[in-house]
């Protein structure tokens, strides 16, 4: 069954679609080709997969005797989320002549539709893109709200630009290939809506986890399609994260510094935001705002997914804190943070402080 989801931006509203089959549908694509160059940007990975697929249902749009198509392939990884990778679309939208009504699609995961949405913000000040999500992780969070960007040795995403895409086309059918570890670190994001926002939802995972992890394609449409609807009506009130999106970060602040200090080769996003969750929650009952059992339930809820829930080994505090300290919340005044009242409630805080974080860390 196919579902639309509404996202209402500034810039206008664009559809969310999840369903099996869409990539290939003709009718995902309509109205989306303004213009005669299409540059489809994707991984090694993911163009050997579903790259002959795209091709053929574009080869079956209006216009397509017109339209030059280009294909960018980068490797599969975060290590893709580059300054060079960027460089290597600005040239490759320059060899097909790229003008303002071009599109690039972003074939692939988080890294791809980071990199590409963010390559579509700076052509010529922004042309439009489509979002492809071919893993959870993208299909739940990444490729729908308009953060894009790269990422620098300094740290993650610290260069990017908000900017929305035309639509997102999510196949779920795309997923029956997906690794099983990256499904599991899709579903630490979903956990995480279900965690600040919705107890109903978090009961609902509780129940579904082993239905979740046979990709059981019911329980991951409902899994998608609650994910969606939370970050687009999310989205809808504080596009440009003045206050409400950044719970959205549940985890994200202790997660991104693991990622950094384990130089992005021993955690998944997800995992580490698992971990982060866990780290959040923890601090936040140290802080007597979140209740014990809650944070156990958290602390279950993400074993029976089969995420991590401490870091093996043990990361060093200070590392971890000064990688937190470069984090995008943080501000002259000190670290904020999303803490948390218990399931199903967040809250931004500068409550902490080191002290409480140190102890959390070395926990
Ligand atoms: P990813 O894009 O690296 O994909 C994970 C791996 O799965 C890759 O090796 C890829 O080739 C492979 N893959 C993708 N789809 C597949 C499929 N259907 N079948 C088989 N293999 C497949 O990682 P990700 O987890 O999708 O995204 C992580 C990125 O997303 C990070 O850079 C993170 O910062 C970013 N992110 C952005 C936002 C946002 O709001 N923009 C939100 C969350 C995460
Ligand atoms: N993934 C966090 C956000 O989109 O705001």
């Amino acid at each position: 069954m196919k579902l639309q989801i509404p996202v209402d931006t500034a810039g206008g509203r664009y559809p969310v679609a999840i369903g099996p089959g869409l990539l290939s549908d003709p009718a995902s694509w309509q109205g989306l080709l303004p213009g005669r160059q299409v540059l489809v940007v994707s991984d090694d990975t993911v163009i050997d997969l579903y790259g002959e697929r795209l091709n053929q249902v574009l080869a079956t749009l209006p216009g397509a005797d017109d339209r030059q198509l280009g294909r960018l392939v980068l490797p599969a990884g975060e290590a893709s989320k580059s300054l060079a990778s960027c460089a290597d679309i600005f040239q490759a939208l320059a060899a097909l002549g790229a003008r303002r009504d071009a599109l690039i699609i972003a074939l692939g995961g988080g890294v791809v539709g980071d990199l590409a949405g963010f390559a579509a913000a700076c052509w010529m000040r922004g042309i439009a893109f489509v979002q492809v999500p071919t893993t959870l992780l993208a299909m739940v969070d990444s490729s729908v709200g308009g953060k894009t960007g790269i990422n620098l040795a300094q740290g993650k995403n610290l260069v990017g630009a908000f900017h929305q895409p035309a639509a997102v086309i999510a196949d779920t059918d795309t997923l029956a290939s997906l690794p099983e570890r990256e499904l599991r670190a899709g579903l630490a994001e979903v956990v995480k809506y279900a965690a600040i926002a919705d107890a109903d939802f978090f009961a609902w995972m509780e129940a579904h986890a082993p239905a979740l992890l046979a990709r059981d394609p019911a329980a991951l449409a409902q899994a998608i399609a609650t994910s969606v609807r939370h970050k687009a009506a999310i989205v809808a009130r504080d596009e440009r994260e003045a206050g409400e999106r950044a719970l959205l970060n549940f985890g994200h602040t202790f997660g991104h510094a693991i990622e950094t200090a384990t130089g992005y080769g021993r955690y998944l996003h997800g995992e580490a935001v698992a971990i982060g969750m866990l780290q959040a929650a923890r601090l936040s009952q140290k802080l007597a705002l979140a209740p014990a059992e809650d944070g156990r339930r958290l602390e279950r809820l993400l074993a029976s997914l089969g995420l991590p829930t401490r870091a093996e080994p043990v990361l060093a505090p200070e590392t971890i804190l000064q990688h937190m300290r470069l984090d995008k919340k943080a501000t002259a005044a000190g670290l904020r943070l999303v803490l948390w009242r218990g399931i199903g409630q967040a809250l931004v805080s500068q409550a902490a402080d080191d002290a409480d974080l140190r102890a959390v860390l070395a926990g």
